[in-house]
């Protein structure tokens, strides 16, 4: 009895092993696909996207108003398509390990005023306000990589005019001393979450009830993608709402080292 169930457990770990290494197989399948995939989207888009810029323009002709209303929504749907296409290849490196960090000193209100100004023209369009409040306190220059974070930022941003409809919204980038650390507030007066939507919002293709509903754009990747960059800082990143239609704040806390 003894021997068998030696044999059995032997057998049964072979066959865990196994499964385990069709697992790591398929799993490096799937990185490669979506990889592959992405690099030979991004070709043709940006392609495409230059050439719409240069006819937009001008360049080929001036355009009756008509043409031009058409041909920026071409544009539009492409730059879309663009984002979902950088999305998951940043998420395929990420999976894999492949994301590297290029750290130099960084200020980071200055690194945020930027991001605000290539986000205002979509706040506009909403009639919204896109406000940043003057730090109270000078804020110390970071050893980040500026381009990781500010994408975090202008996920978060990003979604802060999308899931909005009514006001604005205001940013604040404040010096903890004591604690030795910066935070950065982003803060809506727009939909909203409830406590289930708060706890999924950072799972990779997580979309709350929020975007279902009002049938928003996206694949649920923007907050995945925000909390790795910003972990890799060994920062914080965290919602807070008081429920639906109560708006929303965002936080990204960075060590300063
Ligand atoms: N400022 C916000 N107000 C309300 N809901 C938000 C806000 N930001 C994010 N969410 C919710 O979090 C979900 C995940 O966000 P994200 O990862 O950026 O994916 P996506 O925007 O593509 O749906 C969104 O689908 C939305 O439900
Ligand atoms: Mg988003």
């Amino acid at each position: 009895f003894l021997i068998k169930s030696v044999v059995n457990e032997v057998d049964y770990r072979k066959k865990l092993e196994s499964a385990y290494e069709e697992l790591k197989v398929l799993d490096h399948a799937k990185s490669e696909f979506v990889s592959i995939a992405s690099h030979q989207l991004r070709t043709p888009l940006t392609a495409i996207k230059g050439y719409i810029s240069m006819i937009l323009e001008g360049s080929y002709g001036s355009l009756q108003e008509k043409t031009k209303e058409s041909l920026t929504k071409v544009y539009q749907a492409n730059e879309r398509l663009i984002k979902l296409v950088n999305d998951l290849l940043d998420l395929s490196r990420l999976e894999s390990g492949k994301i590297e960090i290029q750290k130099k000193k960084t200020s980071l209100d200055v690194m945020v005023t930027n991001v605000v100004e290539m986000l205002k023209i979509q706040a506009q369009n909403k009639n919204l306000y896109l406000k940043m409040k003057k730090p109270r306190e000078l804020i110390p220059q970071l050893d980040i990589d500026e381009q990781k974070i500010s994408q975090a930022v202008l996920n978060i941003i990003d979604n802060a005019i999308r899931y909005t409809e009514n006001g604005g919204i205001v940013i604040e980038v404040s010096l903890e001393k004591e604690e030795k650390k910066i935070v950065i507030e982003i803060k809506d007066t727009g939909l909203g979450m409830d406590k289930k939507d708060i706890q999924d919002l950072f799972e990779s293709f997580s979309r709350g009830k929020v975007a279902t509903k009002h049938w928003t754009e996206g694949a649920g990747l923007g907050l995945y993608i925000a909390k790795k960059f910003v972990e890799m800082h060994n920062g914080k990143i965290w919602a807070e709402s008081d429920g639906i239609d109560k708006g929303s704040s965002f936080f990204i806390e960075l060590p300063i080292n």
